[in-house]
């Protein structure tokens, strides 16, 4: 709403993410227009926005998936030549960085999620949204507050989406306390590494990616694996919970079938979402548990050669 995207316009986003990304452009009665990942991050392939381009574009939705930047430089450069908005959905990602700038601080705007289970949570719902400039600041504070700067007088057709104030002192607590928590989970990614390596079972498995320049925070630790599923079933039953981070691709979901994509409009999207499992990770994870979760998943291939 806040970058003025109306009904018939086009925003392009990625498939491979949570429904709200999407369903923040349909609820407007715009157009999401669909384009593949990148195999390897999972975030947007900038190689083939470009085409996603029609004079209905109004901005791009790249989402930081996992905790690993988009490829932000390529999407700024599309976005000034087409001259269109940038809503960085940084959900997962707060406290990345895409080439030492934080993340939600490289496009228009970005869209922070303060749910339980993000790196920063509350103890209910929340989220923040993060702009350089003053007047479009100004623009968002009246469109959660009602639509309007004074009150009972409205300018615009706003809503009620203030930050709880008992969320915000929780947050605000626990705010202190990121910096240690991104640092635990990255040597706890690093750590997974090293005991994926030792077992022999990085040829097995895909490990998440790190490229050069981008600063990843590990919302989720999130490998590709053969036969996902009974891997999946096989760590259930040794007491070990995983996630699926996403069963299905946005543009197969009946809540989009009007858009009119199929099977096989996204291969890469839908391949992932048949591959990959997000493995326990949290600030406080100890080695042994780490050593658990890998050592179950190498009986499991053992078991299967
Ligand atoms: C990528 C992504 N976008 C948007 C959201 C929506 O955030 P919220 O649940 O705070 O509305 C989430 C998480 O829930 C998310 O993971």
């Amino acid at each position: 709403m806040s970058v003025g995207v109306d009904s018939g316009d086009e925003v392009i986003t990625t498939p491979f993410t949570f429904v709200a990304t999407a369903g923040s452009i349909a609820r407007l009665k715009a157009k999401p227009v669909f384009v593949d990942i990148d195999p390897q991050t999972y975030n947007l392939d900038c190689k083939q926005l470009e085409a996603a381009f029609t004079r209905n574009t109004k901005a791009i939705i790249p989402v930081h998936l996992f905790g690993l930047p988009a490829e932000m430089h390529s999407v700024m450069e599309l976005a000034r030549a087409h001259r269109v908005a940038v809503i960085e959905d940084a959900a997962q990602a707060i406290g990345s960085r895409y080439q030492g700038k934080s993340v939600g601080n490289v496009g228009t705007c970005g869209c922070f999620s303060f749910f339980p289970s993000k790196n920063l949570g509350g103890a209910g719902d929340g989220g923040m949204i993060s702009t350089n400039d003053p007047e479009f600041a100004d623009r968002l504070s009246v469109l959660r507050n009602h639509g309007g700067h004074e009150r009972y007088h409205y300018e615009v057709l706003g809503m009620n989406s203030r930050l709880d104030a008992l969320q915000a002192a929780i947050l605000r607590v626990k705010f202190g306390w990121l910096n240690r928590w991104t640092e635990a989970r990255r040597q706890i990614a690093k750590r997974y590494r090293q005991l994926f390596e030792e077992a022999g079972l990085d040829k097995r498995v895909r490990l998440p990616v790190e490229p050069h320049g981008l600063f990843h925070v590990y919302h989720q630790f999130v490998i590709r694996a053969p036969r996902r599923d009974e891997l999946r079933d096989h760590l259930r039953n040794s007491g070990i919970p995983t996630e699926i981070y996403y069963p299905l691709p946005l543009h197969l979901q009946p809540a989009f079938a009007y858009l009119g994509y199929g099977s096989g409009s996204f291969p890469r999207a839908e391949a992932a979402s048949r591959e990959v499992l997000a493995l326990p990770i949290f600030p406080t994870m100890t080695e042994a548990q780490q050593r658990a979760v890998v050592d179950d998943i190498a009986r499991f291939f053992a078991g299967s050669t």
